[in-house]
């Protein structure tokens, strides 16, 4: 009879995701040909200084995105549904840390989850800090649920410039981790980037990309796999769960 208080001590395994596991379910990644910063600059909407600014522009920005994010034809694609499948089957502890401001992660079924960028689909309320579920537009007009203040809201979003969210309970499953893996994402934002680097430095550790193509960071992985997400991930899963953390380097290319 195990002990009540035993921690699981079973492998954990950490996975780090980006805009390339939403492509496929008709979000916009922000770095590819047409990408969300190929057709806005960052400066513009994507900075407090931005909003202090022109509120009503960075609003903008969000609210279509918003509408993008809830629109009836976009939905988890396979790879989401396998890393919540992952996430009930898998005998340890999964984390997804997620950059992605989108909500199908939770909509795939996955509950052991860290928006490090925020939510989309929430509110924040510059006077009282209160957050709030939040699907549609945002406007100045808009009076704080809690406080009442009006014209306070902003997307409860990590915008440049300010802390990703997490980042504590993100460095100790990052330290405590029997694999870590990285899908949909140019390894382009810290700290993001650089979790990577912080689970190598343990050592034996697989370490595994999962991309379209080679990101910023490839050659700090050990193990790599390169397709879209809906087609490498599940596969990827399904090894781990029929071969266990040793599948992680079969299924993924050796480097
Ligand atoms: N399957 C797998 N990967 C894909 C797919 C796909 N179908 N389509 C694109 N990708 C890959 C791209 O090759 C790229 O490496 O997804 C990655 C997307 O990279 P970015 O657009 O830079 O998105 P991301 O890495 O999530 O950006 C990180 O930057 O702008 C900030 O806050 C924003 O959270 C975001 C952060």
């Amino acid at each position: 009879m195990a002990d009540a208080g035993a921690t699981n001590d079973q492998p954990s395994i950490v996975i780090l995701t980006g805009a390339g596991i939403s492509k496929e379910s008709g979000l916009a990644t922000f770095r590819d040909a047409d990408g969300i910063w190929a057709r806005y600059r960052i400066e513009d909407v994507a900075t407090p200084e931005a909003y202090a600014r022109d509120p009503e522009r960075v609003l903008g920005f969000y609210n279509a995105r918003r509408r993008g994010a809830v629109a009836d034809d976009v939905r988890p694609n396979p790879a989401h549904v396998a890393l919540a499948r992952l996430e009930a089957e898998w005998p340890g502890e999964v984390l997804i840390v997620t950059q992605n401001i989108d909500d199908l992660h939770e909509r795939a079924g996955s509950k052991n989850l860290i928006h490090m960028h925020g939510e989309l689909l929430k509110a924040r309320c510059t006077a009282c800090a209160g957050v709030h579920p939040w699907r549609a537009d945002i406007t100045l007009d808009h009076a704080c649920p809690a406080c009442g203040s009006l014209g306070t809201l902003r997307p409860h979003v990590v915008w440049f410039g300010e802390m990703p969210l997490g980042l504590d309970e993100i460095e100790d499953a990052l330290t405590g981790c029997a694999l870590f893996l990285s899908i949909g994402t140019s390894g382009n934002v810290y700290p993001a980037a650089g979790f990577v680097q912080h689970v190598r430095m343990r050592g034996g550790v697989p370490t595994v990309e999962l991309n379209l193509e080679p990101s910023e960071g490839a050659t700090l992985f050990e193990h790599a796999r390169y397709g879209p997400a809906s087609e490498i991930v599940p596969a990827f899963v399904d090894d781990l769960l029929s071969g266990g953390l040793a599948a992680a380097g079969a299924r993924a290319s050796l480097r």
